[in-house]
């Protein structure tokens, strides 16, 4: 395996959103950037703090626990007929978790990612990410600013802009709101595709890269900020296993030293014991969930998938 650059420096390090799209469509060029736009724009007054899941607002009392929703539904208006995707959802995570959630297709894994990701609103219940409440009345401002600092996103469509190289991907939501130098945000985007593996396929546009290496630019661009909280939608499903080994790595040691708290939807039962914790859904609600002995958890589970 290539060696992954894991030195991450938080002096020169980024803040940058992984964008509000729909993880449900592949989205055109002009709706991407639209979206990335939009969702990138700094605001006022939401400054975070800049170490820990501090909230951004004015604080309820320090908390390990950086998601809780209670009773979560969404139901979704198709014409005039309401989709029930989520079905009354409780949930906690701490602070370094890293919860895995499986379940059938159409479960409510994507819909459950994007509520807790703010990029959807709950039909009903009650959501705070990291300290911040969220309902109703919350602000657009204050939620660009919790996908600003808080958040890295990893969508099951890719959502690359097909005119940009895998760099000029990586470093648009940078480029976007104006952050460092030209020549920083270039370094940026090199180092988080360096660490990806993705270090000779820079220039390449997405057309030129397999579906599998246009995954990990997208894994580049979510971690480029060093979120405290990674929301991945399948972030192996078009990766072989070199690569799903190569991004489990990674994301291991991120969670094992950084203390990032991942939230990863999978369908892959190999990827179990890279987590903390596991969570399955069916029909819009938590089936059950299973805690990962520590003992059993990476690097043990790859030696074991390696030679099984
Ligand atoms: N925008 C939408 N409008 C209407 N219905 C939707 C919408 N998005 C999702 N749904 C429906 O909500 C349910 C849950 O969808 P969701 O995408 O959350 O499932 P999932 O568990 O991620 O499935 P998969 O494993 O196939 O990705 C499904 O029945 C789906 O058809
Ligand atoms: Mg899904």
């Amino acid at each position: 395996m290539d060696h992954i650059e894991l030195n991450i420096r938080d002096d020169v390090l980024p803040t940058m959103t992984k964008g509000s799209q729909s993880a449900d469509t592949r989205l055109t060029a002009t709706e991407n950037r639209t979206r990335l736009t939009a969702s990138t724009s700094r605001t006022s007054g939401a400054e975070p703090a800049s170490h820990g899941c501090a909230p951004s607002h004015d604080a309820p009392p320090a908390s390990n626990t950086v998601v809780e929703l209670k009773n979560i539904h969404k139901t979704y208006l198709l014409g005039v007929e309401g989709v029930p995707a989520l079905r009354g959802v409780s949930l906690t995570v701490a602070k370094g978790e890293w919860v895995a959630v499986y379940g059938t297709s159409g479960g409510g894994k994507t819909s459950l990612l994007n509520i807790i990701g703010t990029i959807d609103k709950p039909t009903k219940g009650e959501l705070s990410i990291c300290g911040t409440a969220i309902d109703a009345n919350t602000t657009d401002d204050t939620l660009a600013a919790l996908r600003l600092h808080k958040l890295g996103f990893v969508f099951q469509a890719f959502n690359l802009l097909s005119s940009m190289t895998a760099r000029e991907n990586v470093e648009l939501p940078m480029t976007l709101q104006g952050l460092h130098s030209a020549a920083q945000r270039r370094d940026l985007a090199t180092r988080a595709l360096n660490r990806v593996g993705l270090g000779h396929r820079l220039d390449h546009f997405p057309a030129q890269l397999s579906g599998g290496e246009q995954q990990r630019v997208t894994i580049a661009r979510a971690l480029a900020n060093q979120p405290e909280i990674l929301l991945a939608d399948e972030p192996t499903g078009d990766l072989d296993s070199a690569n799903t080994d190569r991004v489990m790595d990674l994301l291991y040691r991120l969670n094992a030293e950084q203390k990032m708290t991942v939230i990863m939807v999978t369908h892959d039962p190999a990827l179990k014991h890279f987590c903390s914790r596991v969570v399955y859904m069916r029909d819009g609600r938590v089936a059950r969930q299973e805690t990962v002995d520590p003992a059993a958890r990476a690097p043990r589970a790859r030696r074991t998938r390696r030679q099984g």
